[in-house]
């Protein structure tokens, strides 16, 4: 059975909507792993727009699971790894005026740059997963550069306007994982999946973890909804 890890990110983007202490993504992440997950995932992006530097730190504390730390491929987020130690960092490409990760790092034209950022991560002992588009050129390229795992963009699938193209898309996930299998590199998959887009991969057991976010916070805040209601009209009552 494939692990879930369960990408918080957006528990911190709802508290920097008001820049106080809460939602605090921590607590997030201690009952993300009650409920089982098998990891806990931020994205520390360069504009610190959802988790925060004290986040990471704080995690890498209290983290029972593991801690995957995704990240852009640059000097300070390198450093970054180095001090905090992930369990596994996940390299991803990152544009400031992105509202999400868009897509796939290209390692057809950022080969080398990638390639240091893997050897002094792994080096040191971080693993190390490219988050990549599901085509087979990519995962050569990640397989050569001895990327211990590749995390399959799996966007282009779940936003698919229309059948074609979503069997289209899917076809193209599926080819990708059985190559990178085949390779021996290990296989992630993630970006956009919901509760209806994670049944099309029944039967892909090549798939070692996926990766979580906004369906489930999503989700969160409508089933916790009718008692975070409930608890305030309690204290209401009592006035
Ligand atoms: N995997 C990667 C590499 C991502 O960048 C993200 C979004 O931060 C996710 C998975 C989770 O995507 P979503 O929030 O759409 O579930």
């Amino acid at each position: 059975m494939a692990g879930l890890s369960v990408n918080i990110d957006h528990v911190a983007t709802l508290r920097e909507t008001r820049k106080i202490s809460y939602p605090d993504p921590v607590a997030a992440a201690v009952l993300a792993e009650l409920a089982g997950a098998n990891g806990i995932v931020v994205h520390l992006r360069e504009d610190r727009r959802h988790i925060q530097d004290r986040d990471v730190r704080i995690l890498r504390q209290i983290v029972q699971t593991k801690l995957i730390l995704e990240m852009a491929s640059n000097h300070e987020m390198v450093g970054i790894a180095l001090d905090i130690q992930p369990d596994l960092v996940t390299l991803v490409p990152e544009k400031r005026e992105e509202l999400t990760t868009e897509g796939g790092l290209d390692l057809i034209t950022q080969n080398n740059a990638i390639a240091e950022t893997v050897d002094t991560l792994q080096n040191s002992g971080i693993p190390v997963c490219i988050f990549i588009d599901p085509n087979l050129d990519q995962i050569k390229l990640a397989h050569k550069i001895n990327a211990t795992m590749v995390e399959i963009h799996t966007g282009t699938f779940c936003e698919a306007k229309t059948l074609k193209k979503r069997n289209q898309a899917f076809s193209n996930i599926v080819d990708t994982v059985k190559f990178a299998h085949k390779l021996k590199i290990g296989v992630n998959a993630g970006h956009g999946l919901c509760y209806n887009t994670i049944t099309a991969f029944k039967g892909l057991h090549e798939i070692e973890e996926f990766s979580i976010g906004h369906s489930i916070v999503s989700r969160a805040v409508l089933v916790g909804m009718e008692r975070a209601v409930k608890e305030m009209i309690t204290l209401i009552k009592e006035l």
